[in-house]
């Protein structure tokens, strides 16, 4: 049964065995050029974003009441652990196309492949208040994460770049700094979902070349929305042993702004202090609430 881990430095960037005992398999993946990666830091909305396009691609083709879990109709790249097949492993038995490859790293560390191949990567990103709210809560209920000690510990841990894929900084910021350069990054803000997931999916038919019929984008946003995938999820995240839902679920509550119930006023101020800092020379912009 998987352990929490310890954490260390791989390649200047904080992680956990889970995510780099399959290391040489990673670095040497071999990508197609039709695979789309779906890229984030944890807890910016991954799933969500999977499930949105899971079901532009395969919707019509799944039937309902009978999906498989979403982490093997989207596998998770760098992921290696007991419970699970490796994230290469279940990339590779995918029979479907294009594959939908799900990774938290860092921009840097991207298998070449991708780049060669000239992938499509879609970036998700959230603010960093609920971002780090929700990380915390899921670290609690998931054994295979740290512990995440005090909440006052844990905003210390978030600034500094000690939590499992790094800075939340450098992570946010070398994605968008490549999607300057590279056109095939759609980069996305869980806030502007939130706000309009219609038109965000619209925006990301656009790019992925798809033209859905409008009935079939309406079926998308049903089956995507908080509600239903929280009634869709229920069953396949009760069979996750690595989850204790009876600490925190997992699709906790999907909400911009949550960080309210969470910062203390002294703990916001010095964290806008710190986040002024650390975002100074970037044009990247979060919207804490929306
Ligand atoms: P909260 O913990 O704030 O509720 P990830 O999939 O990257 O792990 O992100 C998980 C976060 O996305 C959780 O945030 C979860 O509730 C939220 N989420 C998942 N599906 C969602 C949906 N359909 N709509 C809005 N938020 C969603």
């Amino acid at each position: 049964m998987a352990q929490r881990p310890r954490t260390f430095k791989f390649e200047g960037i904080t992680m956990s065995h889970y995510f780099t005992d399959n290391w040489e398999k990673v670095k040497n993946f071999k990508a197609k050029p039709d695979d789309v990666v779906i890229a984030t830091y944890p807890k910016a909305g991954t799933t969500w974003m999977c499930e949105i396009l899971d079901q532009l691609y395969f919707g019509e083709m799944r039937k309902e009441g009978s999906l498989s879990p979403l982490y093997e109709r989207v596998p998770f790249l760098e992921v290696c652990i007991e419970e699970l097949s490796k994230g290469t492993d279940q990339i590779e038995s995918l029979t479907t196309s294009p594959r939908l490859i799900k990774t938290h790293l860092p921009v840097q560390l991207v298998p070449q492949s991708f780049w060669e191949q000239n992938c499509r990567m879609i970036y998700v990103a959230r603010n960093p208040k609920d971002s780090m709210v929700s990380y915390y809560h899921f670290e609690r209920m998931n054994k295979i994460q740290p512990d995440p000690g005090a909440w006052e510990e844990y905003i210390h841990k978030f600034n500094t770049g000690e939590l499992v894929f790094g800075s939340w900084y450098d992570h946010v910021q070398g994605w968008w700094d490549k999607s300057k350069s590279y056109s095939r990054i759609h980069y996305v803000f869980f806030e502007d979902m939130k706000e309009d997931a219609a038109r965000e999916i619209s925006r990301l038919c656009s790019f992925l070349g798809l033209s859905p019929a409008e009935t079939q984008k309406q079926e998308v946003l049903r089956k995507t929305g908080f509600d239903e995938m929280k009634k869709n999820f229920a069953d396949e995240i009760s069979k996750i042993k690595i989850f204790d839902e009876s600490i925190s679920p997992f699709m906790r509550k999907g909400a911009v702004g949550d960080w309210k119930n969470h910062f203390t006023a002294a703990q916001n101020e010095a964290f806008d202090e710190e986040y002024r800092k650390k975002m100074k020379n970037s044009d990247l912009k979060f919207r804490m609430e929306i």
